[in-house]
C-alpha cells in the first residue's frame, strides 16, 4: 500500500486543493490503482508554498504541485512509488 497525503490546510486549499483531489482520484481510476493507494486529506504540513499544493508520497514532501504539472508529478513520481511499494510488500 502506498500512502499518499493532499495537504488541505488553508494554503494549500486556496491554491487548488478541491481541484487536485479530483484529478487524483481520477488517475487512480484511470490506473485502476484505487486498491493500492491509501489517498486522504491532510492539515498543514509546514511546507506552504507560494506556488501549488503540497503532497506526501511515503515519506516524502512535494510542494508547487499545481493543474499544469500535475500529470507529470502523478506519473513521474506516484507511479514509481506506486511500483517500489508493491516490490517492498
Ligand atoms: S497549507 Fe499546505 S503545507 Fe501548509
Amino acid at each position: 500500500m502506498l500512502y499518499v497525503k493532499i495537504c488541505i490546510g488553508s494554503s494549500c486549499y486556496v491554491k487548488g486543493s478541491q481541484t487536485l483531489i479530483e484529478k487524483f482520484q481520477e488517475k487512480m481510476k484511470e490506473y485502476g490503482c484505487e486498491k493500492e493507494i491509501d489517498f486522504v486529506g491532510s492539515f498543514c504540513t509546514g511546507k506552504c508554498n507560494r506556488v501549488g499544493v503540497t503532497f506526501t508520497v511515503g515519506n516524502e514532501i512535494y510542494t508547487g504541485i499545481t493543474t499544469d504539472n500535475f500529470n507529470e508529478f502523478f506519473t513521474n513520481t506516484v507511479l514509481p512509488a506506486l511500483k517500489k511499494s508493491k516490490q517492498e510488500a
